[in-house]
């Protein structure tokens, strides 16, 4: 793939405190592609993705969105770019109805205009979510509450969308159907930076991967050539 970087990312350091949890960090991520990151436990993903969308400051490094510097931007203006990110753990509201974690994530100036296109959009996309839409978040499964998270991400616009750890918890059955999900938003346009552990999975369909080890990145490729590098076998994909 050749389009343009929609994302870079160089020499991004990332700290809690006094510790270092991501040093020197450098990839990039081009306009509607899906890129992941993947890594064991502790490698410095989430703290990655934190930074990236707003979340974290950087203490040092760039982050360049669609050639604009945006390191230590907040996370409301990250979303007003077009940058969402769909957190580990899913984080949905579990006090307020699926309709409301909805609305939530369609506040920013740019979608919140279309609200009401983005919501049968989804529901379009999530059946399940339109059949429970007054239904409390919290009172939904695991697989739903991931959906959830999903499409309160989507009703933002995202340009660029940042899924860290969709699959965790789910069943193999949900984790196929996410899969499929992720490969059908990029193809509707919105580029895709994705964590996972699902090594094997991710590499299928990632254009392009970045290993990260102790906050720094390690290896990289396209995801089908880093699916047969030896590193990669031993130590996530078990031979
Ligand atoms: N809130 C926090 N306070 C202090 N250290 C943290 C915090 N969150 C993560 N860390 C540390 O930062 C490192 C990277 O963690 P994280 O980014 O969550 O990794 P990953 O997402 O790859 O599992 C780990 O050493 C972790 O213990
Ligand atoms: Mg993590």
């Amino acid at each position: 793939m050749t389009a343009a970087p929609i994302l870079e990312v160089e020499g991004l350091a990332v700290a809690y405190g006094a510790a270092f949890a991501v040093r020197d960090l450098s990839f990039s991520v081009p306009e509607g592609g899906i890129v992941a990151l993947v890594g064991s436990n502790g490698a410095g993903k989430t703290t990655t993705v934190q930074a990236i969308a707003g979340a974290m400051r950087p203490r040092a490094g760039r982050v360049r969105l669609a050639g604009a510097e945006v390191a230590g931007a907040d996370c409301a203006e990250m979303v007003r770019r077009g940058v969402t990110l769909v957190p580990e753990g899913r984080l949905v509201f579990p006090q307020m109805t699926v309709d409301e974690n909805l609305r939530m994530g369609g506040l920013n100036a740019r979608a919140a205009p279309n609200v009401t296109r983005n919501l049968a959009r989804v529901f379009e996309l999530f059946p399940r979510l339109a059949e429970r839409r007054n239904q409390l978040g919290g009172s939904m499964s695991g697989g739903e509450q991931q959906m959830l998270a999903i499409a309160r991400g989507l009703m933002a616009e995202p340009r660029l969308m940042i899924l860290d750890e969709p699959s965790l918890g789910l069943m193999p059955k949900l984790v196929g159907e996410l899969f499929g999900l992720i490969q059908r938003l990029n193809g509707e346009g919105i580029t895709i930076l994705l964590v996972e552990q699902n090594v094997r999975q991710t590499l299928q369909i990632a254009d392009r991967a970045y290993v990260l080890e102790k906050g720094r990145v390690v290896l990289s490729g396209a995801g089908s050539d880093l699916l047969d590098d030896p590193f990669v076998r031993k130590a996530f994909l078990g031979h």
